[in-house]
């Protein structure tokens, strides 16, 4: 191994600093005849449409035709698992939805041509809030249930704690909006170039909308200027639109979705309310926890179901729950089909546990960090769904490293020495650790294929079943096959992520991109180096790479190969809800500080100390890019984001300018981001660990830092004392609003305290 391990550069971060990295609207220039296709969009979140004539779109000058549901050959759905999601509805399910298109020569004609089309709705009543959907019964699933052993022990616990937390979502916001262009190739057959997570589901829905099968159609992704999940299933709708205005017409055609478009049409992360009622002992342990999700699905399906298994999987995050009984159900509301993000459903459990954890410390007066060091999984033990937690001690390891690199204690004290010396701000400080499941929990996806060719110069391409969105998986592949065919990484080329090239392939999705294409590259190029040896041998003497390809083609000795990769011993049944579902954990642990302004409840994060478990890191730089963005994306989700939608279920933040992005100005000043060393995972390829979504849970970290200096306005901080038995609690995200809330209200009861106690004082005398 001399490549991996090696701090290589992204393959792609000159062109991203440059401009020159390709990007699938970058095409149009190779297009001289692509039409542009912009929506026809309902003024309703929930509406039957009466009638629908888009005749007089024609009339503008430059629209070339329209799409509406007679132009689809094939079914015109886009539903990736159930067929939900209708092209050209005929009942409007969210504001906005498009219920037609239209093609121009430019865009600007096609968005006269949409101003035209003539349609009638009738207004149906919508359901915009988790609580109407449980309160008219309006769901996408049935009840999902994880249970271990007797929650009834809930009744006998020293303290008891029973609440209600909402949870928002979180718009995407990838730099580069949902973007696709197909057209029709010299043979026949439909190719699309689409910002695609999943280009083998947009295959197969363009072939669905298309009447066509599989090998008529090929898709291929360049890459991706971001995705963060928001293109694992909500990329093959555009395509599908794009394939049939190209079929329709015989020329390409350019479906790109402007900003304000795809924050109003795309599903983002679920927003969530949790109940729970959790038991614990007067030790801080946890007994028993009740605790029931609801998702707000949105109006289809889409991935909510796994995303809510998630969910039941990670309310334990890192903690051994004796008596577990978790559900989960996911409304259907009339807004846009929320759907993967970083984390998909693990993260807003973390939050609830986190939430329940914090809260049991304060009424009980135990510091937060060692009520969370207690309930720690320990070795051997098991998890509420069955799965033997195996490195539990690296959480250990991890949370002492991270105690001690980041002066956790003597902070600790300073905090509280601040907080003594002032009124007008508070600081806080916190620790959370992070356990995250690696692997698609439908087993099936856990699958990668690779076609590796070598020329007979010596010189190497290298296919195979995932994408670039920027995570930076091509990077850790290029050392993949570089160490494994024993070559320099300048001699291996990445070769864009086609269909015809690696069939039938998984979403890059669930942090497994590197393990399962990864270790199906290794698998292509071990094949390839073994015959290679072997013409080695033959030719007696240490030759040049090129040489011995040349003489192993002169041999005729094939030199590509195929690599397969299958996740080994992972299951899952939903029926008992018992299995081991994960191939590993990625643990990670952060230490949060921040101040917060009482007058205002505005705050900043004053540092942050991340330890995480990226097992043998193929590519340290990257790694380290994933753990900062991730946590800064998942800082912004829990402090700052905020989707609002009115009265009329339009979404009231649909651009930048109302919804607020961390940005550099947000970022820790003071951001120290290390590594767990010897963290060799057995069984992944080069020993390393999915590192994609994990960083982003620890973001806790700077919720509960803020809880803590939130109490600090009431009776100091929570390194000792407590609030006479009241917790500190507010909704996620805390937004400055929040937060000045929340102060004004630990503030009341420290003053209404003090009035108690004055008047204990003087009835003493
Ligand atoms: N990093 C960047 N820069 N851009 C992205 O879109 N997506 C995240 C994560 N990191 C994303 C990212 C998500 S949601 C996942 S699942 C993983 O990358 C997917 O890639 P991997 O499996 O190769 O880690
Ligand atoms: Mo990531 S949410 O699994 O695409």
């Amino acid at each position: 191994m001399t490549i991996a391990g090696k701090p290589l550069p992204h393959e792609s971060a000159r062109g991203h600093v440059t401009g020159g990295a390709f990007y699938t609207d970058d095409l149009l220039a190779r297009f001289p005849n692509v039409l542009h296709a912009w929506p026809v969009t309902a003024p309703h979140a929930h509406a039957r449409v009466t009638s629908l004539d888009a005749a007089p779109a024609l009339e503008e000058p430059g629209v070339v035709t329209t799409l509406t549901a007679a132009d689809a050959p094939g079914e015109a759905d886009s539903g990736p698992s159930r067929h939900d999601e209708p092209l050209f509805p005929t009942e409007v399910m969210f504001h906005r939805q498009s219920v037609a298109w239209v093609l121009g020569e430019t865009l600007e004609a096609a968005q006269r041509g949409a101003a035209r089309v003539r349609v009638s709705y009738e207004a149906l009543p919508a359901i915009l809030t988790i609580q109407q959907a449980i309160d008219t019964g309006s769901f996408l699933t049935d009840t999902l249930r994880l249970a271990r052993g007797d929650v009834a022990a809930l009744d006998r616990s020293a303290l008891r704690i029973d609440g209600e937390l909402s949870i928002g979502g979180q718009e995407h916001f990838y730099l580069e909006t949902q973007a696709a262009i197909a057209w029709i190739d010299e043979t026949g057959g439909v190719v699309a170039q689409s910002s695609t997570q999943h280009p083998s589901q947009t295959q197969e829905i363009i072939a669905r909308v298309l009447g066509l099968t599989r090998k008529d159609v090929t898709v291929e992704c360049v890459r991706m200027g971001g995705a963060f999940g928001g293109k694992e299933v909500q990329a093959n709708a555009w395509a599908a639109v794009a394939a049939i205005g190209a079929w329709k017409t015989g020329r390409p055609v350019r479906v790109r979705l402007t900003r304000e478009l795809d924050m109003a049409l795309t599903g983002k992360r679920h927003p969530y309310l949790v109940r729970y009622s959790a038991g614990f002992s007067s030790a801080g342990l946890v007994e028993a926890l009740r605790i029931a999700f609801f998702s707000d699905g949105g109006f289809s399906l889409d991935l909510s179901e796994p995303i809510m298994w998630r969910s039941l999987f990670h309310c334990d995050n890192a903690y051994y729950l004796p008596n577990v009984e978790a559900t989960g159900r996911v409304c259907r509301t009339h807004k846009t089909s929320q759907t993967a993000f970083r984390g998909f459903g693990g993260p807003q459990a973390m939050v609830a546990i986190e939430d329940i954890l914090s809260q049991a410390a304060q009424r009980l007066s135990i510091p937060a960090d060692v009520i969370r060091e207690r309930n720690f999984y320990r070795e051997g033990h098991v998890t509420h769904y069955g799965q033997t937690v195996d490195d539990a001690p690296r959480i250990d390891r991890i949370w002492r490293q991270l105690k001690a690199t980041s002066d956790f204690d003597a902070r600790r004290a300073a905090v509280a020495a601040f907080n003594a010396q002032h009124d007008e701000a508070k600081r806080g400080l916190a620790i959370t650790p992070a356990k995250f499941g690696i692997s698609f929990t439908a087993s099936f996806y856990n699958q990668g294929g690779a076609l590796v060719l070598i020329y007979r110069d010596g010189t190497v391409q290298v296919n195979h079943g995932g994408t670039e969105m920027g995570q930076g998986l091509f990077t850790k592949i290029r050392q993949i096959a570089a160490d494994s065919l024993g070559v320099d990484a300048e001699r291996i080329r990445l070769m864009a992520t086609r269909t015809d090239k690696v069939p039938n392939t998984s979403a890059t999705a669930a942090s497994a991109g590197t393990d399962l294409n990864g270790a199906a590259v290794a698998d292509a190029c071990r094949q390839l180096r073994a015959r290679l040896d072997a013409v080695a041998a033959d030719l007696g003497k240490d030759v040049a790479f090129e040489e011995l390809c040349e003489a192993a083609y002169m041999r005729r000795v094939p030199l590509f190969a195929q690599g397969y990769y299958r996740t080994p011993d992972i299951h899952f049944d939903r029926a008992t809800g018992r299995g081991e579902p994960f191939h590993y954990f990625a643990f990670g642990a952060a230490v949060s500080e921040v101040e917060v302004d009482r007058f205002t409840g505005d705050y900043h994060v004053r540092r942050v100390d991340i330890v995480q478990d990226a097992g043998d890191s193929i590519s340290p730089v990257i790694d380290r890019g994933q753990v900062e963005g991730g946590f800064v994306q998942g800082m912004g989700w829990l402090t700052l984001e905020e989707l609002l939608w009115d009265e009329d279920g339009r979404l009231a933040t649909a651009g930048a300018s109302t919804y607020k992005l961390p940005s550099w100005s947000e970022m820790p000043p003071d951001f120290r981001v290390s590594f767990l060393q010897e963290a060799r995972q057995s069984n992944v390829v080069f020993g390393s660990k999915a590192i994609g979504e994990p960083p982003l849970m620890l973001a806790i970290s700077v919720r509960e830092a803020l809880r803590d200096a939130v109490a600090a306005f009431g009776n100091g901080d929570l390194g000792g004392n407590n609030l006479g038995g009241n917790s500190v609690t507010f909704d996620s995200p805390a937004t400055p609003e929040r937060i000045f809330f929340a102060v004004r209200q630990v503030r009341a009861e420290r003053l209404s305290a003090e009035a108690r106690g004055a008047k204990a004082d003087a009835s003493l005398r």
